[in-house]
């Protein structure tokens, strides 16, 4: 990584916005912004203190693991800073195994990019072992105020 950028773990919800922003990911209220802030694990780049790269880990303490927001600034893309953040993220994985413990990791990649994951040994499913992978989107018919 570049020796003017800077790792740290936290990230305002705001400047969380302007990252999904930038790769044209949906928002929502900055207060459910903060909320999932303050319950994951942040991996967060800066550029003379503007964040530009995002990962974010949400673990329940026990074997369940989800790698959510592997965003990198698209002006950022291509210099291996997404490369980075996988490794850091699945270094902190491999440190908080105890002996017999062991973690299920799970993500949702976006389309097109699970040649990304793949790299940091994550296998697609459906697959001849597992079955698909499913989500639901829920959302509130209120209009936020
Ligand atoms: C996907 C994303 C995080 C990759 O970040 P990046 O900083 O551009 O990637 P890197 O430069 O670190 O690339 C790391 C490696 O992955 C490869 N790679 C990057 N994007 C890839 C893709 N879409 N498919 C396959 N391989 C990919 C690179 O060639 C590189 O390979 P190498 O290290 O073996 O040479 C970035 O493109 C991004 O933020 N995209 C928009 C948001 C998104 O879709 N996030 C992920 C989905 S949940």
């Amino acid at each position: 990584m570049d020796e003017r950028y800077v790792m740290g773990d936290s990230i305002s919800p705001a400047e969380y916005m302007g990252l999904r922003r930038t790769v044209e990911w949906g928002e929502f209220p900055l207060e459910e912004a903060q909320a999932g802030l303050d319950n994951s694990l942040i991996w967060c780049i800066r550029d003379e203190g503007r964040a530009i790269a995002l990962g974010r880990v949400i673990w329940d303490k026990g074997y369940v693991i989800y790698i959510a927001d592997i965003i990198v600034h698209p002006d950022y893309q291509g210099q291996g800073l997404g490369r980075v953040l996988m490794e850091e993220i699945v270094s902190f994985i491999h440190s908080q195994l105890k002996p017999g413990y062991k973690f299920m990791v799970s993500l949702s990649s976006a389309k097109g990019k699970d040649g990304f994951y793949k790299k940091f040994g994550f296998i697609s499913r459906p697959n001849d072992d597992v079955g698909p992978g499913m989500f639901r989107w829920f959302a509130s018919e209120e209009e936020n105020s």
